[in-house]
């Protein structure tokens, strides 16, 4: 891709004898926010480590803007971390701790000031200079962690899981935060996550990694509406994935006949897109947990569990009671065997 700013190629990642990463190809756009995500261990730490020139690849090659840095020590990148540690230094107040890089700098005492300010604003930090980290909650050193990124004004920003300690208000109210700065400054952000809502809200494009290879690159819209394997869709909420053979789903006991071309692949729905109390399939409802807006059941069918969700505000169904149910085939999404959808 000719506009490519951070451009990773065939990178091989390894601890010792281990590759986690075999072949990593990533092109990032200057300005764009990407979202990596994936199940635990998967490796987005590991791609993200090798970004920041904290392990070496065993091979392949980094680039920003046209230049390899492959080679190029950590602190020569230009590149900015909030990592799951924060690494925060514990003898220095929160200032001190957002001055550090700027002093290595040797900007002028007032400009330090005033960035440092400003970077404590951002985070919402600035009643707090004077602290120690120790005395902050972890929330609070995450958003510390941020602000001594964002100062040093980088190239590429890399954040691993930096909202992971937050809770869910402050967690929205620092997604939308990155969203503005980012659109603010134009800094590039690679972002890891493994809450799909995340990577959803906040990415431009999100890879999504499995056992160390992108399974999926795309806009949020195309990764959850057209998510093109049975772990995409899997991971984007198509919960009920039923294999086809010869035009029937073959489900644990039993088959379905379907009006569908396709004689093999998937057919998947997610739990909101089965339609319960009316329909031509039958089964038992074994379990209803409430979720608030939505109640979830578990029906056991000929085919195998199915999982349903219906509006909360609606009566419920009762356990064990049986239950009729439909499979939709226009809310479902095909999914081939080699992954592509038809
Ligand atoms: N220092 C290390 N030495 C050996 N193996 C490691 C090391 N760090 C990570 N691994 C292994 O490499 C794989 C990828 O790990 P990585 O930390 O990149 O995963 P992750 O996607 O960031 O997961 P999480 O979401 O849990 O943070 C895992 O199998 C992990 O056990
Ligand atoms: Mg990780």
């Amino acid at each position: 891709m000719s506009d490519a700013y951070v451009s990773l190629k065939n990178l091989t990642l390894a601890y010792g004898k281990t590759v986690v990463v075999p072949d990593l190809n990533l092109d990032v756009r200057k300005g764009e926010l990407i979202a990596l995500l994936g199940p635990s261990g998967c490796g987005k730490t590991t791609a993200m480590r090798s970004i920041a020139g904290l392990m070496a690849p065993k091979s392949g090659t980094i680039s920003i803007d046209g230049v390899d840095i492959t080679r190029t020590p950590a602190n020569k990148r230009g590149i900015g971390l909030v990592f799951q540690s924060y690494a925060l230094f514990p003898h220095l107040s929160v200032f001190e701790n957002v001055a550090f890089g700027l002093r290595l700098k040797k900007l002028p005492k007032a400009k330090i000031a005033s960035m440092v300010e400003q970077g404590l604003q951002t985070v919402g930090l600035a009643h707090l200079s004077d602290r120690k980290p120790e005395d902050m909650s972890g929330g609070q050193q995450q958003r510390l962690s941020l602000a001594r990124s964002l100062v040093m004004e980088p190239k590429v920003l890399l954040l691993d899981e930096p909202l992971s300690n937050l809770d869910a208000r402050l967690r929205l109210e620092m997604r939308n935060e990155l969203q503005r700065l980012q659109r603010d400054t134009g800094i590039t952000m690679i972002f890891v996550t493994h809450d799909q809502a995340e990577a959803l809200a906040l990415a431009d494009r999100i890879v999504l990694m499995k056992d160390g290879i992108v399974e999926q690159l795309g806009t949020p819209d195309e990764l959850y509406n057209a998510p093109n394997s049975k772990f995409a869709a899997d991971f984007f909420g198509f919960e009920n994935i039923f294999e086809i053979e010869g035009s029937e789903i073959v489900g644990r006991t039993g088959r379905l006949t379907v009006l569908i071309d396709a004689k093999e692949g998937y057919l998947a729905w997610r739990p909101s897109a089965i339609t319960i109390g009316s329909g031509p399939h039958q089964g038992t409802i074994s379990s209803m947990a409430f979720a608030g807006e939505l109640r979830e059941y578990i029906i056991e069918a000929p085919l195998g569990q199915i999982k349903v969700t219906t509006p909360s505000s609606t009566p419920p169904f009762d356990i064990g009671s049986p239950i009729a149910f439909d499979l939709a085939i226009d809310k479902a999404r095909h999914l081939s065997k080699n992954g592509e959808e038809t």
